[in-house]
This record gives structure tokens, sequence and C-alpha cells, in this order.
């Protein structure tokens, strides 16, 4: 700990040790965070990780049930009058217990407690008096946050977004980056990089472990990164307490059917629909994940947090992007122009009909930071776990809009013309890999996104908007393509 910097999370406490007062010993329902000025005054921020009501003696718990709630931080001023400054407690050893044998505590505790002096020492027990303000522990200090996919499309938004927080000068961010080039990049905008793979597993526990809010934006699909990921969590969990926030990108695809663009379905998913989500068989695109991360938050050691977003458009803008650090270009209106492109015709999946979301790169991001906010304000109400789904999405289109304004676009440039045709089987294999991950673009993914703005999460761009984008994304493909 620095003379003016912060102290780490103490040990946790819940039982009673003074029955005619409201002392109690921390050291088990509690995380404890001290702040020292260069004076060595200390400022103590208590957030409860269990309720301690059961803990107060029987007389005082009709009284204080409303008070002392899990999961919130109660904050207060508190003078160390030890001549031995707070500032030379070791990190390590600065528990709850190591650190009031050291230390001697005082604080405003009189105004509760008419009996007893302002200046009474309490030795061996800080007081948590109903004094201290209640507080989100993010004001207090660095709040250590971890985030993939900085280089991506997705993450690179979120990012930017983070970066740009007015809370940025508490947030210490930690970003996995595989390219070393793009890690020095990303040190000059504050952001640490830790260079490396979603495939490093033991890596990747470790940086989650250190964090106390995890942002995913690499990879919706990866299991085995986020069983590491959510090892990390578990693991800071059980050794201070902490009960990190997960964010998670997954995707509308969890919704998709079979349709192979031949009909528009009528089931439409909202995300305060709990049973419906759950509804959702296992086997479900991206399912295998989401399902292992509300598993997390069942079990009590992270709070978690889904993003669903459908097809995201927009050629991504911003300082990362224009750093050369992030991915400027979404993938399925890209994948699908580039197809057009290489059989010289806009072309779709069936008839088109099938029915999507879509969602602007800045409104998709938005959400990221809308939830963020919102966890931190209102830790208890913003919807986590199996009420922790937020889909993305601002309209919806059908393929066969998308198609045919790609086919108009490439008709102005002399490409084909402005009627899309059918996707073959062997065009879906040669340009998508396989003919089922070439039909995805033929499938159904219906949604609301209400809780998300329930939780103020207002997207602007519509419907229009995509179809806009397109034709810049074209042009910006074909320059691409003559630039090699
Ligand atoms: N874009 C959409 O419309 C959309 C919608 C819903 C869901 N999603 C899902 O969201 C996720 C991110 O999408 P995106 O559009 O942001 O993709 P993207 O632009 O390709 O970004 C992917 C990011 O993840 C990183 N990454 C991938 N594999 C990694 C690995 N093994 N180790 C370390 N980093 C790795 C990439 O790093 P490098 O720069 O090193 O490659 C990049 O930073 C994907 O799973 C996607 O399916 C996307």
């Amino acid at each position: 700990m620095g003379r003016d910097g912060l102290g780490q999370y103490g040990k946790l406490g819940g039982r009673c040790v003074d029955k005619s007062s409201d002392l109690f010993d921390i050291r088990r329902c509690c995380r404890l965070r001290v702040a020292t000025d260069k004076c060595g005054n200390a400022t103590l921020t208590i957030n409860l990780v269990e309720n301690t009501r059961n803990e107060l003696p029987l007389q005082r718990r009709a009284q204080r049930s409303s008070r002392y709630q899990k999961g919130q931080a109660y904050e207060g001023d508190c003078r160390f009058i030890s001549d031995q400054s707070l500032s030379q407690v070791e990190p390590e050893r600065c528990s709850y217990t190591n650190l009031v044998r050291r230390q001697v505590a005082t604080h405003s505790y009189r105004k509760f407690h008419h009996k007893e002096s302002q200046n009474s020492v309490l030795s061996q027990h800080v007081v948590i008096a109903p004094t201290f303000v209640k507080s989100q522990i993010v004001n207090m200090s660095k709040t250590p946050i971890f985030l993939t996919g900085a280089t991506g499309y997705i993450g690179g938004a979120v990012l930017e977004r983070l970066l740009a927080h007015p809370s940025v000068g508490t947030f210490d961010i930690t970003a996995l980056v595989r390219s070393p080039e793009k890690a020095k990049l990303l040190e000059t905008f504050g952001v640490k990089p830790v260079v490396g793979s979603l495939t490093e597993l033991d890596k990747l526990a470790a940086l989650a472990e250190q964090a106390h809010v995890v942002f995913e934006c690499a990879d919706s699909d990866d299991l085995p990164a986020m069983e590491a990921i959510l090892k990390g969590i578990k693991k800071r969990h059980a050794t201070t307490g902490d009960v990190p926030i997960f964010i998670h990108t997954s995707g509308s695809g969890v919704l998709t059917d079979n349709a192979k663009g031949m009909y528009a379905t009528d089931t439409i998913y909202s995300d305060l629909n709990v049973e419906q989500i759950e509804s959702l068989p296992p086997t479900a695109y991206h399912r295998n994940v989401d399902l292992t991360i509300v598993q997390a938050d069942k079990e009590g050691y992270a709070k978690t947090y889904i993003v669903l977003p459908g097809t995201i458009y927009g050629i991504a803008s911003g300082p990362l992007f224009d750093a050369q650090i992030s991915n400027r270009h979404s993938m399925q209106i890209p994948a699908l122009i580039k197809a057009s492109l290489a059989r010289k015709q806009g072309a779709m999946v069936g008839l088109g009909k099938a029915i999507w979301p879509s969602v602007y790169i800045d409104d998709a991001a938005d959400l990221y930071i809308v939830l963020f906010n919102s966890i931190l304000a209102n830790p208890d109400t913003t919807g986590h776990g199996r009420e922790g789904f937020y889909f993305a999405e601002n309209g919806e289109h059908t393929w066969y809009d998308i198609s045919k304004t790609v086919s108009k676009v490439l008709a102005e440039h002399g490409i084909g013309t402005d009627e899309p045709t059918t996707f073959s089987t062997e065009e879906l294999i040669k340009y998508f890999g396989s003919e089922d991950f070439g039909n995805y673009g033929g499938t159904n993914s219906r949604c609301r996104a209400d809780r998300s703005r329930s939780i103020g999460w207002k997207p602007t761009k519509t419907k229009a908007d995509m179809l806009a984008s397109i034709k810049p994304e074209v042009e910006a493909i074909l320059q691409r393509q003559s630039d090699v």
C-alpha cells in the first residue's frame, strides 16, 4: 500500500463480539477496504457479503433488520490514533485482524452510542456504526477490471466506453490480447495489456482472479475459456469474499431455428421472460456457455450478466479503432457481402424470409456500460443469473431486406443485378465453411430487449440505419480488396 494508496480487502468475519453494543467481528461477513491519506487518516469501507443481522444481539435485531444488508457497502471515516501510519501496513497483512491488532481505531461512534465518547479506544475491534454512509465500493478505490476481446469489434467498442467513463480514474483495466504490437499500443491508452490467448487457461484464470469486474467480449462459444474465467472468479470469492461481476457476450443466435430462409417465425423471446429463456434447449448455439455462467451465479460466487446482441452493424469508430488496435467490422453482414462479391451477385439463404434483430455497434456497446452502471448503482435490482439476460436489438429485418440492399449496392458498382438469388448448397459450403454454418443466415431469431430497456438502455439507430450502413460496408470491403 502506498503512502496515499489504498488497502486491500480484509478478511471476513461475522461473530458478534460485544453483546452490549454494535461491535462485531467482521472477519467472515465483510470485505474491508482501507484508504489512507498522506497524514495516515483512514477511510474504511465495509462491504457486507452476508446479512449480519443474525450476528447482532437479539434485542437489536428488529431495530437493525433494515440495516447491514448483504451486498451493500458502508463507509465512514476512521482515524487511526496509533502513531504508526496505516500506510506502513503491508498489503498482505492488511487483513482485518492484523490491522486492528496493530492499530487502534476511533470514529464517529458517539452519535449513536451516547454513553461512549467520540474518542473511545476500540482496541481489537472495529465498530460498524450506522453513521456509515451507504456507498459503492468502487467509489473508494481502483476497481480491477479484466476485459477480453479488446482488439475486436465489440470488445474495442466496450473498452472505448470504459476509457471514456466518468469513473475511469477509479478503474484499473487489464486486457488480454494476442498481438504483442497491439498490446504495446494499448498501454498508451492506460490499459494494462497481458499478451496471451483464451487457450492459456491458467493465465486466464489468474487474470480473472485479480478482477472484481470481468467483461468477456471475445468468444461466445469457448467453453474451456469461460470455465477458466469462472475458476479464477471462484478462487477470488473463496479467498476474499468478493462476489465479482461477470458480463459475458453471447448472442441472439441462441434463439435460432432451422428455417433455412423459408419462413418467418411468430415466436418472439423477451429477456424479461425468464421461463421462456429457460425453455431454450441446452443444445442451442451459445447455450452451453450461457448455462455454465448462470450456474456460477446460482452457486453464489459471481454475479453474472449475459448480453445477447442480434446482428451488430456499422463501422466502429473511435481512438482504439483509429489506432488500428480494434477491428472496425462486424461479422454477419460483411460475410454476406463478401460471399455476394465472390459470386458476383447478391444472394440469400432460401427465400430470405426468416427474421433477425439488429443493433448498431455504438448502441450495443452502450448497453454494456448502461448495464455496468446499473449493477453499480442498483446491485439488488439489476437482474443477474437466470434473470441476467440482456438482448441488444432495436428493430428486425428479414434476410431478404439485407440481401436486396446488398444486391442494389453491388449493382450500382456494376456487379450483378439488384435482385438477390439463392445460395446453392455448394456455395454455402464454399463461402461459409459448411452447409449448416451457411444456413445460419436463413434462421429466425426474434427477441425484444425489454430488460435492457428497463435499466435505461436507449438505442437510437433503427432498421433504416442498418440498411443504410450496407453501402459504406460494401465500399469498405471493395476498398480493402483493391488495396490487396
Ligand atoms: N458481431 C456481431 O454481430 C456479434 C453478435 C452477437 C454475438 N457476437 C459474438 O461476440 C463475440 C465477439 O464478436 P466480435 O464481432 O467482436 O468479433 P471480433 O471482432 O472478431 O473480435 C473477437 C475478439 O476476441 C479475440 N479473440 C478471439 N479468439 C481469441 C483467443 N483464442 N485468445 C484471445 N483473444 C481471442 C480477438 O482477438 P484477435 O484480435 O487477436 O483476433 C478479438 O479481440 C464472438 O463470439 C461473436 O460470435 C458477435
